[in-house]
């Protein structure tokens, strides 16, 4: 079977597009930049990379960037201190503490702490229950992209059996509710999930979202289903780093009808709605 691939490349342009001509009308029309503020705690090496990206990306689009790096001893005050600064300045439209931060800050009090109107991750608790309740606001990112994704394959996505392979706060969940706002049928599975090959081999669709790498074979995939892969995973292959899905890409593309790339697919998406979400943002703040 030949598969679909779908291009996150290609796909994260367009959005990019969208992204610059809503940053040309906030600047014709309100004298506004949006900006987004970025804020990194310690010297993780893939924290460092996905941030530079986001700041390099929204410099691209015509948006403000403020980078915040903060050694990975910063206290819990000094993190809600910076916070609340941005929260209060009208220039900062957008905020992003990147995830994980070091052990001994709480990450569940510094969500909470941003402003909901400003956080364009979609992690405060407002907004994660304004989209559980069917009323999404800020979105997180990166379902928000494979949300996309799908719909190019199925744009009418109503009825579909979809199962959702991970069940963090991230990808998961937000992503099942997504699915369901969609009028799809979602199954969440998880590390205790009993049977979780059978489930996945009846499904229409597969998202996997659990960072194991190569984690999900042909095996589990119904011929001619579309598969996202959200996983980035870097293995040693002959002594070289390479990067890798949860989803074991050359043994699933041979029987899946549509699937994601990695490198190439879910991860350019993530960074285009981040700029979209701050877009909407700056929008909120005029009101
Ligand atoms: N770390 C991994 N993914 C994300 C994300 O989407 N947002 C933030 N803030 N941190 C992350």
């Amino acid at each position: 079977m030949m598969t679909h691939l779908i291009d996150g490349k290609q796909l994260s342009d367009q959005v990019l597009l969208e992204v610059a001509s809503e940053v040309a009308l906030l600047k014709g029309e309100h004298d506004m930049v949006p900006t987004l503020a970025v804020v990194l705690v310690g010297e993780d090496p893939a924290s460092q990379v996905y941030v530079r990206n986001k700041v390099k990306r929204a410099t691209e689009a015509g948006m403000g960037s403020i980078e915040h790096r903060l050694d990975a001893e910063t206290s819990q005050n000094t993190l809600n201190e910076l916070i609340d600064q941005l929260n209060n300045d009208p220039e900062v439209h957008g905020i992003l503490v990147q995830l994980p931060l070091p052990s001994h800050l709480d990450e569940d009090v510094v969500i909470a702490s941003i402003h909901p109107a400003k956080d364009v991750d979609g992690f405060h608790p407002l907004n994660v229950g304004a989209l559980a309740s069917g009323r999404p606001s800020l979105v997180p990112c990166t379902p928000q992209g494979c949300m996309i994704m799908l719909r190019q394959v199925h744009p009418d996505l109503s009825g579909k059996n979809v199962v959702v392979v991970g069940r963090s706060n991230i990808v998961g969940k937000p992503m099942a509710a997504l699915l369901l706002q969609a009028n799809c049928t979602v199954t969440i599975a998880h590390s205790r999930t009993r049977n979780i090959e059978t489930l996945c081999r009846n499904a229409d669709i597969v998202v996997a979202a659990v960072g194991r790498a190569e984690f999900i074979n042909a095996d589990w995939i119904k011929p001619g289903a579309t598969v996202i892969d959200v996983g980035i995973n870097a293995i040693d292959v002959d002594g070289k780093r390479k990067l890798v899905g949860d989803v074991d890409f050359e043994s699933v593309a041979q029987v899946a009808g549509a699937i994601t790339p990695v490198p190439g697919g879910v991860g350019p998406m993530t960074i285009a709605c981040l700029l979209l979400n701050t877009t909407r943002a700056a929008r909120y703040q005029l009101a």
